[in-house]
């Protein structure tokens, strides 16, 4: 049942076209603003003997932003269809719109089992900006992400579904500036996906043995460094929280360690450190029935790390990267872990253990500590940590704590430039009390309700110690029940664009 990473080669560039050109689908964008058609709109008008310009005044074909106007060509040209695209108002484009109006249009495109378009670049372009770069990746990226569906397990067979598999972009624009953008966008794009891909598997058949063998693949694509830690270097070490968790299922956890050097030397060394719980029943403090269901989803934060790594494997920033991703199963059988147990992490920092359904934070602990041991100088982590931040924030909104000011301004301005939303929570003294008050332990890992995001994070920050740290909690936005035009329902990948976009910050 191991699936396939999906390589794409959905993108060809070409300068100019033929209006003899077959293709099922001819894509031209339009701006509300424009009071004539012009360009190649006015081409395409000529050629169908004026006939867009009256549909445009009829309201047939519209220009008004996210709408999409289907128009036969009755044989009059080449292309079978043309879809024109409302992009709105000229001074309104941002790359966030541009995004849902591809998202859009790939919906439409997929109900109507398109496979192939061709798209008519230089109508989407304002004139006066140099723009190409960031137009062409915002395209790639949202075709990418809204041409999405996850593979499922019924009867028939998932490869008859039409979907869109060759993208013609024809454009005078620098061919090299378009080139990069369609690379990045695509990058993005594909690691978001396989995060998704991973959060969707069913538990039993993503297990921390899996997920080792799906952080294999990525090492054995782009010739990175990897170490998988087995059970007894585990004990060897010393790794008493991930054991700990771990000790209530038959299934061997694992610590992965996935090493890219983009510099000469090794120094500056930063890591990225995901919580890979294959599936979170909560332990003897059991979830409820409707509690568990998504719970295969609890690797989020490991799907996230996995995906920036697969873009970080095709565009090779000049970072030095440690990808750490502690993973277990939290089961219970006659082995598990019990409240008020006491157990000692690999940074010998003792915990009491109030709660077995506070495991995120446990497995974290060691992989905190683990990436410090290997040398890392900046630490990110992402976990689908808390209940607590979703009632905080909602389902859109990772919350985010630090140690050091500067390396969160840089982790929520490359948030901010891939499109994700993040908000940063107080770290108090008195908040950092109650992670400490144990009467028995350094530690304890479960103060309670109040403010239980923010102590889940402060949890950890005991571990990063002094070196640049920044938590991202994505239990909101890391899974989804409602589907959008860019997202379908389960996984979303959240993260993996900001953890790419920050490696990018770092050429
Ligand atoms: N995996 C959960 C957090 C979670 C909840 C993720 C909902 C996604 C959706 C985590 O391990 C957990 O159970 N946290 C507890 C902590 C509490 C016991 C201190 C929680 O949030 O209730
Ligand atoms: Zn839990
Ligand atoms: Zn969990």
């Amino acid at each position: 049942m191991k699936r396939e990473i999906e390589v794409f080669e959905l993108f060809t560039i070409k300068e100019s076209i033929e209006w003899s050109l077959k293709t099922e689908a001819l894509v031209i964008g339009l701006y509300q603003d424009q009071k004539k058609l012009s360009g190649v709109a006015e081409e395409i008008d000529a050629l169908l003997d004026g006939y867009v310009t009256e549909y445009l005044r009829d309201g047939e074909v519209r220009a008004e932003f996210k709408t999409v106007s289907k128009v036969h060509t009755l044989g009059k040209i080449g292309a079978k269809r043309i879809y024109f695209v409302g992009l709105g108002k000229k001074q309104q484009l941002t790359a966030e719109r541009i995004s849902q109006v591809f998202g859009k249009l790939t919906k439409v495109l997929y109900n109507d089992e398109i496979e192939e378009m061709s798209l008519l670049f230089d109508s989407f372009q304002e004139n006066h900006l140099n723009r190409t770069k960031h137009l062409s990746k915002a395209i790639a990226e949202s075709i990418l992400l809204a041409s999405y569906r996850f593979a499922d397990y019924k009867e028939k067979d998932n490869r008859l579904i039409k979907k869109l598999e060759q993208v013609t972009i024809y454009s005078k624009q620098n061919k090299e500036d378009l080139k990069q953008g369609l690379k990045k966008g695509a990058a993005y794009g594909e690691g978001t996906n396989f995060a998704r891909t991973l959060v969707n598997i069913p538990a039993n058949l993503l297990t921390p043995t899996d997920l080792a063998d799906y952080a294999q693949e990525i090492a054995e694509k782009y010739e990175m460094e990897i170490e998988i830690l087995e059970k007894e270097e585990m004990e060897k070490l010393g790794m008493g929280a991930l054991l700990a968790v771990n000790q209530g299922t038959d299934q061997p956890p694992k610590m992965i360690v996935l090493k890219y050097q983009g510099r000469k030397e090794w120094n500056q060394v930063v890591s990225f450190v995901g919580k890979g719980v294959t599936y979170d029943s909560g332990g003897l403090s059991i979830k409820t029935r409707e509690g568990m269901i998504d719970m295969k989803s609890d690797m989020g934060g490991a799907a996230a790390v996995l995906g920036a790594m697969d873009v970080i494997g095709k565009l090779k920033p000049e970072i030095n990267l440690l990808a750490v991703i502690p993973t277990a199963e939290n089961l219970i059988n006659g082995s598990a872990l019990k409240p008020g147990d006491v157990i000692t992490s690999l940074s010998g920092k003792t915990i009491e253990v109030l709660n077995t359904d506070a495991e995120g934070r446990l497995i974290l602990a060691d992989g905190i500590t683990y990436a410090k041991q290997l040398g890392a100088n900046y630490l990110v982590d992402v976990a689908t940590l808390t209940g607590a931040a979703v009632i905080a924030l909602g389902e859109s909104t990772t919350g985010a704590l630090t140690n050091n000011k500067e390396w969160y301004e840089k982790v929520e301005k490359s948030a901010e430039v891939a499109g994700e939303y993040m908000w940063l929570l107080p770290s108090f003294d008195f908040y950092k009390k109650m992670v400490k008050s144990s009467s028995i332990a350094d530690l304890n890992n479960s103060p309670g309700r109040p403010a239980g995001a923010i102590t889940a994070g402060l949890f950890l920050g005991e571990f990063a110690g002094v070196t640049p740290w920044v938590h991202l909690d994505i239990a909101g936005p890391s899974y989804t029940k409602r589907s959008s035009d860019l997202n379908p329902k389960g996984g979303t990948g959240v993260m993996v664009r900001t953890l790419a976009e920050l490696a990018l910050t770092f050429s």
